[in-house]
């Protein structure tokens, strides 16, 4: 009996009291069918995979995804992350044989970034829906190879930038559209990672190129993300400088990793990681399969990735970008204004320092021969400044928000991975890159 039928019944049987009777009788007859779960797989069983694509979206959207398979190169990590997630998921070391015998209509990759692109590419060439962490890609031959496969494919690709969907940033992206500034002609964007979270990059695989290529990929795809959607523009020009100042050879002593560190007393960026029960257990507890060390060293002499990095850039509509990331500075945040034709919009955002601010965020706009008025911005819960449950949300459950603020696409992927890959070209071969030399067809 579907809706319309039973209604009709109820009507004719004489109304709501009546129904209210009836209904605990009639409940096996008109039980429905639940509609079928999307069949989803993970590949990529680190600490991201495994919480904000794993534990987040069972618990959030159970009813309409099941979990059907678990794919990581290690295979101890795979399992382990497979019991957290309630057991019984199969789980896999080789992607083909997850993707053939689990039959995923869904795919989330979420594994070492300079692997996203083998990945993507091979899911969406086996029919799946496929969403990426950032970066989308760590060089320009990947991103042609994943602009190309999502053409021939016929699916989609999805770029998981949550942080679009903070509630400051759309903040950010409203006052804009409104108009207060005029249009922009330029913009200083200087974002700050500061002795922890900064120096936890290099004691990781992001200290290496070719695994994360470099900052300027890794961290900076979503900065630049974030102005290509600000601005609604694309890059087209990129000019940088780059160094290695505080980590890597800099430091004054080194060992391979803090666990068993002979200068562990006197170094200031020493973290013990057994402090950290599930930690221990996600990685050092793995480390026999890959020799995968989470700890190490941040003044090992194979850092090959900059932590000083100063940008120009150029875009489509005009505007232009003077950009910084430090990652070795004593507090975490940003500072970023637009100016326009008539204001600036000026925005202090406050993470992690040794002193209290007056508030997390703060936004100002300053109108040209007028006055200087704070902007507002809602508090709000969540991780990355509550971008991850809303971009879960866009994904999983397709709530109505307005057209700018629909998922990242390949494209959007493309334009903010090549921003820092054209500044990676422009360090090295000391010369202004344009970005369509890098891919064709964007
Ligand atoms: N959007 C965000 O805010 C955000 C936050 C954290 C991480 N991330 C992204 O998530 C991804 C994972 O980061 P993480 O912090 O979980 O790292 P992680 O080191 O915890 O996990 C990476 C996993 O990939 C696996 N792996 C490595 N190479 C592989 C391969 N060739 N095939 C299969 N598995 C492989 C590793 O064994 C590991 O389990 C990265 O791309 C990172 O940029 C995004």
């Amino acid at each position: 009996m579907d809706g319309v039928t039973r209604r009709g019944f109820l009507k004719a049987a004489g109304g709501a009291a009546l129904a209210t009777t009836l209904l605990p009788a009639m409940a096996p007859a008109v039980a429905r069918v639940a509609p079928a779960r999307r069949r989803y797989a993970i590949v990529g069983t680190g600490i991201r995979g495994s919480t904000m694509w794993g534990s987040s979206v069972l618990s959030r959207y159970r009813d309409s995804i099941e979990l059907v398979g678990l794919c990581d190169a290690n295979r101890k990590r795979a399992e382990l992350v497979g019991r957290r997630l309630g057991g019984g998921v199969p789980v896999f070391t080789d992607f083909d044989a997850m993707v053939a015998q689990t039959k995923p209509e869904l795919l989330t990759v979420t594994t070492v970034d300079a692997t996203h692109s083998d990945y993507i590419v091979r899911g969406l060439a086996a029919g799946l829906d496929v969403i990426t962490e950032k970066p989308m890609v760590t060089d320009e031959a990947q991103c042609q190879r994943v602009l190309d496969a999502e053409k021939a494919s016929g699916r989609k690709l999805v770029v998981g930038f949550n942080y679009r969907f903070a509630r400051k940033h759309q903040r950010i992206k409203e006052v804009l559209l409104s108009g207060a500034i005029g249009k922009v002609t330029s913009v200083d964007f200087a974002w700050y990672l500061d002795v922890h979270h900064g120096a936890d990059y290099f004691r990781r695989w992001h200290r290496l190129r070719n695994r994360s290529g470099s900052l300027l990929v890794h961290k900076a795809t979503h900065h630049f993300d974030l102005v290509n959607w600000w601005l609604d523009a694309a890059p087209t020009d990129v000019s940088a400088f780059g160094n290695l100042r505080v980590y890597g050879r800099n430091g004054p002593f080194r060992h391979e990793q803090c666990r068993g560190c002979p200068h562990a007393a006197k170094c200031p960026f020493f973290w013990d990681i057994t402090k950290d029960r599930g930690l221990t257990e996600l990685y050092v507890e793995c480390e026999s399969e890959d020799g995968y060390k989470r700890d190490g060293c941040v003044f090992r002499e194979d850092v090959d990735i900059f932590d000083t990095m100063n940008l120009a850039v150029r875009y489509s509509n005009g505007v232009q970008m003077s950009y910084s990331l430090n990652a070795a500075m004593p507090f975490e945040g940003y500072r970023l204004a637009f100016n326009g034709e008539k204001g600036r919009l000026e925005i202090r955002d406050h993470d992690r320092q040794p002193w209290t601010p007056d508030k997390p965020t703060e936004i100002w706009l300053t109108r040209s021969f007028g006055e200087r008025e704070a902007v507002d911005v809602e508090a709000v819960s969540g991780g990355h400044g509550g971008g991850d449950e809303l971009l879960l949300d866009q994904v999983f459950a397709k709530p109505s928000l307005p057209e700018w603020l629909r998922l990242p696409t390949s494209r959007d992927g493309a334009l903010s991975c090549l921003t820092g890959i054209a500044a990676r070209k422009s360090i090295d071969e000391k010369r202004l890159v344009r970005i369509d030399e890098l891919v064709k067809g964007l």
